[in-house]
């Protein structure tokens, strides 16, 4: 008999049915044993494509690969239980027509065992979102600053911050919702107008540098823990990592330098015989 008891993982219409009420907490992860520890905390677990700037050191996610979201996407959720893991579609696996994207959507979903899937884009993703919600797939969308369109719109900045602009951008968030998406990532749009379309749209919002207001936060997981070298204004470092990795690494390299690693305790010696101090 299993001593284990058996733990039920989120699922899409879980964090759906969760707008308006307790906060949905979403961080990224690309590995097994971040995974591990983030899944003890939070509702959504992004195996998001930033891993080609934190992970790879890519200056934009272009370059991102489907193969790439693949194994990572495996490591993560080898690591975790709970949490609903979704899973970036990268760029140009998904644009060019719908069936690319059901195509590249159950590839992803059948290699990592993941339970939904996350695209870029509002109004011109729509109906790919509805077409992939109707076969089975969920869609969790993202509208605002949309990172993989960097080389179109010409820099990582905040949207939304002149009025004009927003119609488009509440356009785009009802697009996505009315196309059947289960959530949204809104990222990096003023605080007001985020609002305003938590308030507008029957799926919850997840905000990345948006509001309070909206029905959940997502950061990446690298640049709250204080280990990415730059981070947007948005991010709060919720911890220090960079500075403890470093000393712990210049500790190590004083102490194979001065022969005093490995000492007895790390070392294997012959049976009956106490290790060669
Ligand atoms: O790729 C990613 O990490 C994301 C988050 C910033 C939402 O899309």
């Amino acid at each position: 008999m299993s001593t284990q008891a058996e733990v039920r993982r989120l699922t899409a219409p879980d964090i759906r049915a969760r707008k308006g009420g307790t906060p949905i907490v979403a961080l990224t992860s690309y590995h097994a044993h971040t995974a591990r520890i983030v899944d003890r905390h939070c509702d959504v677990i992004l195996v998001g494509d930033s891993l080609g700037m934190v992970m790879h050191g890519l200056e934009t996610t272009v370059p991102v690969t489907l193969d790439m979201m693949i194994l990572q996407g495996l490591a993560v959720m080898r690591g975790s239980r709970h949490a609903l893991v979704v899973v970036d579609l990268p760029f140009g696996s998904y644009e060019a027509a719908k069936e690319q994207a059901f195509a590249n959507c159950a590839r992803v979903m059948k290699e990592t065992g993941c339970g939904a899937i996350k695209l870029e884009g509002g109004r011109r993703m729509a109906d790919t979102i509805a077409f992939l919600v109707a076969r089975g797939v969920p869609v969790m969308g993202h509208i605002g600053l949309t990172p993989q369109a960097i080389n179109a719109i010409g820099s990582f900045r905040a949207q939304g911050r002149d009025e004009k602009d927003w119609p488009e951008i509440e356009d785009d968030a009802r697009a996505v919702a009315e196309a059947g998406a289960f959530a949204v990532v809104i990222e990096a749009v003023a605080e007001p107008l985020a609002a305003r379309i938590t308030g507008q749209v029957p799926i919850p919002t997840v905000g990345i540098g948006a509001s309070a207001a909206c029905d959940g936060q997502i950061l990446v997981l690298e640049d709250m823990l204080g280990l990415s070298p730059r981070v947007p204004k948005f991010v709060k470092r919720y911890g220090q990592l960079g500075p403890s990795i470093e000393a712990a690494v210049e500790g190590y390299a004083a102490d194979v330098r001065a022969r005093a690693f490995p000492g007895p305790d790390n070392v294997y010696g012959m049976k009956g015989k106490p290790p060669r101090s």
